[in-house]
């Protein structure tokens, strides 16, 4: 193999027009309102908050038609066709479950829930109720991960041995207050160990074996993790993430034929390298722009809503729930519990 595949990607601005409803105005709910109304013909056309001025300050500012005081409004509307969770991981399987029994498709930010029997009462009701349910791994959806997908099935690698992924943010002490919060299932794990234990998912066709070790912040969730995972065929994955320094956010994937790198920031839209055995660059996938790449997972999203379908082929449900495991296994032995666990 000399030559890296195409990706096969849509651009979000073909994907149909659907009308969102946000559950939590938050940090992520405007980057990604930002994202959707740049690149997407989707809309925002309501918000619901725990408080009314807030819901109606985002309704202001990303020009929202209709504001709401509670969650429980925002699930009510008509005039919506889909509900984006984007509450801390702590409140995601109950926010979904508003969504769901209200009859809405729902796409639930990653981590999905606080643990996996918490995915499954997600999973169970969203095909309970035959609604598309997606967890918003946006990195899944971008076209860089494309090319790696399809060196994947294609074999185009060789047999693969060996998977490197890291993610590390300077986020405590200092950072959001949910981070560092139990109650809100913080820590580094959900929020940024999830990217390398995805991504490592994917190449290596989920994990016959997990095993952990890291640190704990004062808080008691977890700050740091090095995870060493097993495929079923016998690859190795080393995963680190911390939430206490930048780290080089590098990943890799390794076959016997030839490996794959991207380097900084492996999660954003980013260049792909196709390396030989030798070291020898042999080719590379450069992104169409340094987009941020939000739009993708919500363009998938209203494809995947206009055909009817229930769930996403780039992410199954089943393989949300699988993730979940591995990291409930890592939870377990770090010594982690979230209150009411
Ligand atoms: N894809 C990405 O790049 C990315 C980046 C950052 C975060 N995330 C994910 O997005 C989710 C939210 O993270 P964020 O950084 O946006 O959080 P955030 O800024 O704290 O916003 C979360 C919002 O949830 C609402 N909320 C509901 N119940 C709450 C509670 N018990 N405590 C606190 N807030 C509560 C609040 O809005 P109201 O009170 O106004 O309703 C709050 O503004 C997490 O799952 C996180 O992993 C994804």
């Amino acid at each position: 193999m000399t030559s890296l595949p195409a990706p096969r990607t849509p651009d979000p601005k073909s994907a149909p027009a659907i009308r969102w409803g946000i559950v939590a105005p938050g940090g992520i709910a405007r980057d990604w309102t930002a994202a959707l109304h740049a690149t997407t013909a989707s809309r925002v056309t309501a918000v619901g908050s725990r408080a009314q001025d807030r819901a109606q300050a985002f309704a202001d500012e990303f020009g929202v038609e209709r504001a709401y005081g509670s969650y429980e409004q925002l699930v009510a509307d008509d005039g919506i066709d889909a509900v984006y969770v984007a509450s801390p991981h702590s409140e995601h399987r109950d926010h979904a479950l508003l969504a769901l029994e209200a009859g809405k498709p729902v796409l639930v930010e990653k981590a999905f829930t606080r643990n996996a029997a918490e995915a499954k009462d997600v999973i169970d009701a969203a095909r309970r109720h035959g609604l598309l349910a997606m967890e918003a791994m946006w990195t899944r959806f971008l076209p860089h991960l494309d090319v790696v997908r399809q060196c994947l099935e294609q074999g185009l690698l060789g047999d693969v041995v060996a998977v490197e992924a890291d993610h590390g943010q300077q986020l405590y002490p200092g950072g959001p207050q949910r981070l560092a919060d139990p109650a809100l299932a913080g820590g580094a794990l959900l929020d940024l160990a999830i990217y390398p234990v995805s991504f490592a998912h994917l190449a290596l066709g989920g994990f016959a074996t997990v095993r952990a070790t890291g640190t704990l912040a004062e808080t008691g969730v977890d700050a740091s993790e090095t995870i060493a995972v097993v495929s079923p065929t016998g690859a190795i994955g080393t995963l680190s993430s911390t939430m206490l320094v930048k780290t080089p956010c590098a990943a890799s994937v390794s076959g016997t034929a030839a490996r794959l790198e991207v380097n900084g920031w492996f999660y954003r839209p980013n260049t792909v390298r196709l390396i030989d055995p030798d070291d020898r660059e042999l080719d590379r996938h450069e992104p169409p722009a340094r987009e941020h790449g939000l739009a993708y997972q919500a363009a998938e999203f209203a494809r995947l809503l206009e055909q009817g379908r229930t769930e996403s082929d780039l992410l199954p449900l089943d393989e949300t729930l699988r993730i979940m495991q591995a990291l409930d296994e890592v939870r377990a032995q770090l010594g982690v519990r979230f209150p009411g666990e």
